[in-house]
């Protein structure tokens, strides 16, 4: 994934670009340089690990010039180590990359035979080496990345600079986001508006094929043929500041006890809780002619599409396929005019999913997308955005974004239940009720804090967890499997409480704290079963339900975290937050890096 920047200015850059890579830290967080041009020599500076690595680096040895580019990096191809940091250099040629060069073996090959030495092994430094070769050759800076770009396959965005040339900054994209900003006298290129937010809000997005050369005072466009293209220069929404903790110890923290109040803001934007009805936000395809629906996404994203199928189907009768983006992009799923599609993602910017999206755009069906950032490749690629209000997410792990997903599904769900008449007015007027009620009862499981904090020093002591639930509460148990093991590195597997005598069962000893999701409903009583199942084989159950099952559950736990009572509807929003109170812990207590887990990335850009 990484995140890029370029900047050709009238002050220092060096500074303003690592201002602007703090901001694109989500992308990934395995090495950071920053490469400028100063008194015409090309100048570098790069550290492993994280910003603040390169920060010092760049303290004890400072570099001064006007034009300049960044980049904080996941890595793709070679470990993450300081050779393999970009800004990579050939001859003249400094570059920085997001994305994966798929035929870079072949142009290495090619370029090696030709004498150009590797010092790294990304895939980036080919097309470093391109575009010298074609320098060597006498082409100018422009058309040398012209001709360099033409051979490239894969997915790229690019930033180039030139020794020699003070006014001359290449961009160039190709899946992965890429923006352009527009200052007075100076120009920007990153990976997302956000980046730029400091110094301007004047953007132009480019498009897939486009590429760009930017001057202090003006920039042209091309596509992949050479032909000027003109794309439109917008006003980003993008916020300039960069978001703090508060008085919180993480972002993660910060972004949990937020949730009253974003679910709070998502849900208003999809109900109106006077006339107890959804609003008509506008959308591509009417629910009530619809055969089907698809949603595809990634993650957690992922999970709260497979919540929303039992809603979707249960109040809506509506069918609903459901999919992982990385899996449904190559399925070659058949579509029919009565389909539409749905995309669910936090950044935007997944290439998966936005691979799906594209899919169904060839198929001809309307798309409609939940997404946090509505100005990302996904929202802008949509026949309707359908925006989570959680503010910007910081946490490499989703809270609050998952939450909002949630309460824009089910908002949507009672619409759809609606609009094809499979709910009176009445009952569509107690559902908004329900739904209304999410963020009061969310303010009141933050309260029970401290008891999950001592829940999860018991679980920091193990390796292996074991996650149960039904109904809804399956993809929940997947959901709290995954945000333990993202951020404590605990093992953990969420399964549908059903299935475990299918296999799962197996892995049960004293050993194994066996976490269950279950509020009190109609399917309680099967759940107790497979927790009596659970305790036969000297299983640790750890039970989190409400006042209702936590009276009528006839099983020996070793914790209960009991939650109030509260509707059916809500409590896969509701119980969200206990399970991430409980990987938070653990993760704090196991001393890991919470916000910014090993391995990870908060937007994935590569397939
Ligand atoms: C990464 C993040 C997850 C997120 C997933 C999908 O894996 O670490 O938290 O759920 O990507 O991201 P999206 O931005 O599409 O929701």
């Amino acid at each position: 994934m990484c995140g890029i920047v370029g900047i050709v200015g009238h002050s220092p850059v060096a500074p303003l670009i690592v201002d602007a890579l703090k901001r694109l830290e989500y992308r990934g967080y395995d090495s950071a340089g920053v490469a400028t041009i100063e008194h015409g020599e090309l100048g570098r500076r790069r550290a492993e690990g994280k910003l603040v690595n390169l920060e010092h680096r760049l303290g004890d040895q400072p570099l001064g010039g006007l034009i300049g580019i960044g980049h904080t990096r996941w890595a793709t191809h070679g470990v993450p180590n300081e050779t393999n940091a970009h800004p990579h250099f050939s001859r003249d040629v400094a570059i920085v990359h997001n994305g994966i060069i798929e035929n870079f073996a072949e142009l290495r090959d090619e370029l090696s035979a030709d004498g150009y030495e590797f010092a790294s092994e990304t895939d980036t430094e080919v097309v470093a080496h391109l575009i010298a070769r074609e320098l060597a050759k006498g082409a100018t800076p422009v058309k040398a990345a012209h001709k360099a770009l033409a051979r490239l396959e894969g997915a790229f965005a690019l930033a180039i600079m030139f020794r020699g040339d003070e006014d001359l900054l290449i961009g160039a994209r190709n899946g992965p986001p890429l923006a352009v900003g527009h200052g007075d006298g100076e120009m920007f290129l990153g990976s997302d508006a956000i980046a730029l937010a400091p110094f301007t809000d004047s953007i132009t997005y480019l498009e897939d094929g486009d590429w760009v050369v930017i001057r202090r005072k003006e920039m042209s466009i091309f596509d992949m043929a050479g032909n000027p293209v003109e794309r439109r220069r917008q006003k980003s929404v993008g916020t300039s500041y960069l978001v703090d903790k508060g008085n919180h110890r993480h972002f993660m923290q910060k972004e949990i006890f937020e949730q009253p109040e974003v679910i709070s803001h998502t849900l208003s934007n999809y109900l109106d809780f006077t006339k107890g009805t959804a609003r008509q936000i506008d959308l591509p395809f009417d629910f009530a002619s619809l055969d089907r629906l698809t949603i595809s996404a990634c993650g957690t994203a992922y999970l709260a599409g497979l919540i929303s199928k039992y809603w979707f189907e249960r109040l809506a009768r509506l069918p609903v396929d459901i999919d992982i983006a990385s899996e449904f992009r190559y399925r070659e799923v058949p579509m029919s005019p009565r389909m539409a599609a749905m995309f669910i993602s936090q950044s935007g910017e997944t290439a998966d999913t936005l691979a799906s999206l594209r899919y169904c755009r060839g198929e001809g069906v309307p798309i409609a997308s939940i997404v946090n950032v509505p100005e990302s490749t996904i929202g802008r690629e949509s026949d309707a955005v359908l925006p989570t209000l959680a503010g910007p997410e910081i946490g490499v792990a989703s809270t609050k974004a998952f939450t909002c997903q949630l309460s824009a599904l089910a908002s949507l769900a009672v619409r759809a239940a609606h609009a094809r008449g499979h709910v009176s007015a009445e009952q569509g007027k107690k559902l908004v009720r329900e739904l209304s009620e999410a963020p009061r009862f969310a303010s009141q499981v933050l309260r029970l804090d401290e008891q999950i904090e001592k829940v999860a020093r018991d679980l920091s002591q193990v390796h292996h967890v074991l996650y149960l639930g039904r109904d809804t509460n399956f993809p929940l148990a997947m959901e709290g499997a995954l945000k333990l093991k993202e951020i404590s590195y605990i093992h953990a597997e969420g399964y549908a409480a059903g299935e475990l005598k299918h296999g799962p069962i197996a892995l049960i000893d004293e050993n194994m704290p066996v976490i269950v999701i279950a509020p009190y409903d109609r399917i309680f009583e099967k759940t107790v079963s497979n927790m009596q199942e659970v305790a036969a084989r000297g299983g640790r159950i750890i039970l989190i339900t409400d006042q209702r099952g936590a009276e009528r559950a006839t099983v020996k736990t070793m914790d209960t975290i009991v939650l109030p009572d509260m509707p059916e509807i809500i409590t896969p929003i509701v119980y969200a937050l206990p399970i991430q109170m409980l990987a938070y812990h653990t993760a704090v207590h196991m001393g890991t890096d919470v916000d910014q887990p090993r391995n990870l990335a908060k937007s994935v850009t590569v397939e």
